[in-house]
């Protein structure tokens, strides 16, 4: 396992461009499933996460094939294109092996029981950021008519003829599912009839899996409100699509211009992505100007303390949660963070309070007391966005910060480092040897 080890200090000054997002390309490439001929999707970026999904599309009868990277204008060199062509619908099975490395592989079921009529998948465990049942994803997979059972840890769907439409409610105690609602749109969409999905989650990624599918034949409506309808249609082809920028990578780099007192340019990001987090930076102090599809991020050196609740889109996301808590680390006074959406989502508190922050945590919430500077330690980190967290305090701490266990970054960060230090950063990633 690597490390990472970063010299703290530096004032961040340059520009960094924002990669395809990992939430929306991973959903996107099991929803290639249905589809028949092949599928080109830009924009996909380069992550262990997307690589484990690729891995699982292989298992699952697809051939992937990823084209050489672009160079326009001695630019930088931008992803080729994926492309994907099932070749072979008998494989149903997503394995423990992969399930346990991704929990996003869940989101093959839908598409193979709307076209394979079965699905077997590996019961995701509990995670670094909490208990994630699947629970929304089969009911509403049941209420189109599939059926399941559990055997030996695995969970087994099966439809006889095909899933029929239906209108549901898909919300759970803690509001809307990203997946679930993705999961259960992508099996609607080969479903007979109408489908009608109140309480669906409203996320940008829904909306780009939703759109994908009606470049490729689908008919749905709705995406993006609450309430999505769904006509079925009898069959799905190939389409060409771009996978819309990163917010939440987009979101950390904000972060991190504020955090070093810096000033980055962000290329490729979606602002209206990021409505909820751009006016809560605003207050802590953070600056934006939008310009040519870009925004310029600067920030006061004194920045304020404020009370957040992460919620599902539009409201603060439960992503950035964890790199927001490093950033009000270093503010004037009291902040308040509350976790809505995974409430046990707080692993970073204990490595920040290591390198000199005063947080206390009290069930959900988090109580941030601002202090005048952060220190160099070794930390751990224990999921993709709480190292992103520990990645943002380094860059500001006096001293050294050593972050062990840094593969989490590697799951959902395309070139984390080399983006960091091209704008002045000093990070080096120590090899396991
Ligand atoms: C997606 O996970 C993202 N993952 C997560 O990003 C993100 O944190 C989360 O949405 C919330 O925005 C991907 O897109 C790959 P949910 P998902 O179902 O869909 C409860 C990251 O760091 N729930 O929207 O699995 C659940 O426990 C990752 O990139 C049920 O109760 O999350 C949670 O409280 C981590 N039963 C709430 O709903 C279910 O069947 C929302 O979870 C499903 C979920």
């Amino acid at each position: 396992m690597d490390s990472l080890l970063i010299h703290g200090g530096a004032r961040l000054k340059g520009t960094i461009e924002i990669s395809g997002s990992k939430n929306s390309a991973l959903p996107i490439l099991a929803a290639c499933l249905m589809a028949d001929g092949r599928t080109r999707l830009h924009g996909v970026p380069r992550l262990s996460d997307i690589d484990s999904m690729i891995k699982l599309l292989g298992e699952l009868g697809c051939h992937v094939h990823r084209h050489e990277p672009a160079q326009p204008d001695g630019g930088p060199a931008l992803n080729g294109p994926l492309e994907i062509e099932v070749q072979d619908e008998k494989a149903c099975e997503a394995a423990y092996r992969i399930v346990k490395t991704m929990r996003a592989s869940i989101c093959v079921m839908g598409p193979l029981l709307a076209k394979r009529g079965r699905a077997v998948a590996s019961i995701p465990g509990g995670c670094a950021i909490g208990d994630r049942p699947i629970d929304l994803h089969i009911r509403g997979l049941k209420k189109l008519g599939a059926e399941f059972r559990t055997e030996n840890g695995n969970i087994v769907g099966e439809v006889r003829g095909r899933l029929k439409g239906c209108r549901m409610y898909l919300g759970g105690a803690q509001g809307p599912t990203v997946l679930g609602t993705i999961n259960v749109m992508c099996a609607a969409a080969l479903a007979e009839g109408q489908t009608v999905l109140v309480g669906a989650a409203c996320e940008p990624e829904v909306t780009d899996c939703a759109e994908m599918l009606n470049k490729m034949g689908a008919r749905i409506r709705g995406h993006g409100t609450p309430e999505m309808v769904i006509d079925g249609v009898e069959k799905l082809a190939a389409c060409e699509h771009r996978v819309i920028p990163d917010r939440i990578e987009c979101g950390t780099f904000m972060i991190a211009a504020a955090i070093t007192n810096g000033e980055l340019e962000l290329k490729h990001c979606n602002l209206n992505h990021l409505v909820a987090v751009s006016e809560l930076l605003q207050d802590v102090g953070v600056h934006f100007k939008p310009q040519n599809g870009s925004v310029l991020v600067t920030s006061n050196r004194r920045l304020n303390p404020v009370e957040v609740t992460t919620q599902p889109y539009p409201g603060f996301p439960t992503d950035l949660q964890a790199q927001l808590m490093a950033l009000l680390c270093l503010s004037d006074g009291i902040s308040v963070i509350t976790e809505r959406i995974f409430p046990d989502r707080f692993l970073h508190v204990g490595e920040l309070n290591r390198m000199g922050a005063r947080i206390r945590k009290e069930g959900a919430t988090a109580v941030v007391q601002g202090v005048k500077e952060l220190q160099g330690a070794t930390v751990m980190a224990s999921d993709l966005r709480a190292s992103a967290a520990l990645v943002l305090a380094g860059l500001v701490a006096r001293g050294a910060t050593r972050i062990d266990r840094v593969y989490h970054i590697d799951r959902g960060y395309e070139k984390i480092e080399q983006k960091l230090n091209a704008v002045g950063a000093n990070i080096e990633r120590i090899k396991e040897t």
